[in-house]
């Protein structure tokens, strides 16, 4: 596997495979990757001739009161998992590389309405940081398709939401959640977790399943609600600290309606440092 590090390299080589014919699938990442990343990558060379990975840990979509220098980075280790899964190219760009004026100066993406919601609301600025990222990305690889992770997403319908309004000629595929025995899905994020926290944190997933089975029980209108509620209280009663449940419209993320047949359950939960994102989407 190739590692390039700026952008002059990187357009060389998508250069050269574009004038041998070849097409590029591309997979963004921050690093530290587990199994749901290499998922993503196994995707990618399902679309495509070729596949691109990159790893930067964009500083735009971090909060001021979030630590991106505690951030979990191992490149020599993401590497050799990397090559297992036959990437053919690895992209790992600096900051003054994507951001040369500084990420405050530049232009940047904002998709509106949708990044407000949700983790938008509890991390002002977070979406706007992210599609400008994946919007730079995706100009300096140039990919026919683009893996993400259902695990974000609320992301994954950003980034649908700018392809598509800002008619940007990529595909955008969605991969589903890759989780741990436990039901736990798969995060940097747990490496934050101490043992006993480990043990904890399935019930999460576990109370989204239990809601979601409440929600297909019966063809009566349900409370939301009031299941929501009881959803809230299970993850609190496990020791989690439930930042949002919502019951969304699948593709806007709007509250669901009365009537909508295809939803997601959303849910962000604090366990110790870390802060736990799940979801689980419904058809009713
Ligand atoms: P990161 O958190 O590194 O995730 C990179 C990709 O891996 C995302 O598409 C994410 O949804 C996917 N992913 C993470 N955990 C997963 C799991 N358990 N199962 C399946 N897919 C999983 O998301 C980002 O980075 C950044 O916001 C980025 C898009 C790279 C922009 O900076």
């Amino acid at each position: 596997m190739n590692t390039v590090e700026n952008i002059k390299d990187l357009r060389e080589q998508v250069k050269s495979w574009r004038m041998q014919g070849l097409s590029i699938a591309f997979v963004p990442t921050m690093g530290n990757l587990h199994a749901g990343h290499l998922a993503l990558v196994e995707a990618a060379h399902r679309y495509a001739d070729k596949v691109i990975v990159s790893i930067f840990v964009n500083p735009m979509q971090f909060g001021l009161s979030e630590d991106i220098d505690n951030y979990p980075r191992t490149l020599a280790q993401d590497k050799a998992s990397l090559t297992e899964v036959d990437t053919d190219l690895l992209f790992t760009p600096t900051a003054d590389i994507i951001y040369p004026k500084g990420f405050g100066e530049n232009s940047y993406v904002e998709v509106p309405n949708i990044s407000d919601l949700y983790c938008g609301a509890s991390r002002p600025g977070h979406f706007r940081g992210v599609a400008t990222v994946v919007c730079k990305l995706f100009n300096l690889v140039q990919p026919d398709v683009a893996c993400f992770g259902s695990k974000d997403y609320q992301q994954l319908q950003v980034i649908k939401t700018m392809v598509e309004d800002l008619s940007m000629p990529v595909e955008i595929v969605p991969v589903e959640i890759i989780r741990e025995s436990s039901g736990l899905a798969m995060s940097s994020r747990n490496g934050y977790l101490t043992a006993n926290e480990l043990a904890i944190a399935p019930a999460l997933y576990k109370s989204l399943q239990w809601l979601s089975t409440e929600l297909c029980a019966s063809h009566q209108p349900r409370d939301y609600a009031a299941l929501v509620m009881q959803t809230s209280e299970k993850i609190e009663k496990a020791g989690l600290k439930t930042d949002y449940i919502n019951l969304c419209h699948a593709t806007t993320l709007a509250p669901a309606e009365p009537g909508d047949k295809e939803i997601v359950i959303l849910a962000a939960a604090y366990l110790g440092k870390a802060r736990l994102i799940d979801n689980l989407p419904v058809s009713l």
